[in-house]
């Protein structure tokens, strides 16, 4: 999958810490089964021409709360737009990448990334941006709401059968709250 999204090398993240089997326990604690698979393949056509539509509903969700817009502010206090545009991207890429690609060791590796970039560790680097040091875990796993919430009308454009879009939207549920159980190991690495 070619990609010249700043910032976005897929292919180049370092191999997680979290193994096969921690990721077979998360699957199996979501109930993330073969269906939940073939309905996220779904989910990805349904929404591949529509990223750009959700992108602007989140963006206008976390624009509208100074808290959720506070690590995306420079050292001035001001939103950086550049920073907000440049995350955006590889933002609608992870939307693809959640419903196209294999979750595999690849796919671990890029998440321990994704999860490195919400903290001290790796936030502002891949931008090459001045701003606050880490996105509070807090506010990360209570987006898991809004996040799949705000999906669900995305899901139903596609005109499906209603079963069908609750197959995706669960889908999607599920793989948002692995993900972000992923995201929470560097936060609380001792105890993960
Ligand atoms: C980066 C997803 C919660 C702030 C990212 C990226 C993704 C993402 C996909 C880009 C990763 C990459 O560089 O390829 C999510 C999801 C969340 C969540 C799905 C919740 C379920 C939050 C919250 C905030 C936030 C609550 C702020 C309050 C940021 C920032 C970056 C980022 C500032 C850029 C980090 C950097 O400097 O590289 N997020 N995020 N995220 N996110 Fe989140």
């Amino acid at each position: 999958m070619a990609t010249t999204i700043p910032g976005y090398d897929y292919d180049a993240a370092a191999p997680s810490p979290v193994s096969a089997e921690e990721l077979q326990q998360l699957r199996e604690n979501v109930l993330f089964g073969p269906d939940d698979e073939v309905a996220l393949k779904q989910a990805g056509d349904v929404l591949s021409d529509q990223v750009e539509d959700v992108l602007d509903v989140w963006y206008d969700f976390v624009g509208s709360h100074r808290h959720l817009l506070h690590p995306f502010t420079g050292a001035d206090g001001e939103p950086h737009d550049d920073y907000l545009a440049r995350v955006r991207t590889r933002f609608g890429q992870w939307i693809r990448d959640t419903c196209e690609r294999p979750y595999d060791a690849r796919w671990l590796a890029y998440q321990e990334e994704i999860a490195l970039r919400h903290t001290p560790a790796r936030k502002n680097r891949t931008d090459a941006v001045e701003s606050t040091s880490y996105v509070p875990l807090r506010h990360v796993i209570t987006l898991i709401y809004p996040i799949t919430a705000t999906i669900r009308p995305f899901l139903e454009k596609s005109g499906l059968p209603a079963e069908t879009v609750e197959a995706m939207h669960e889908a999607w549920r599920k793989s948002v709250i692995l993900q972000v159980a992923l995201w929470s190991r560097p936060y609380a690495a001792q105890l993960w």
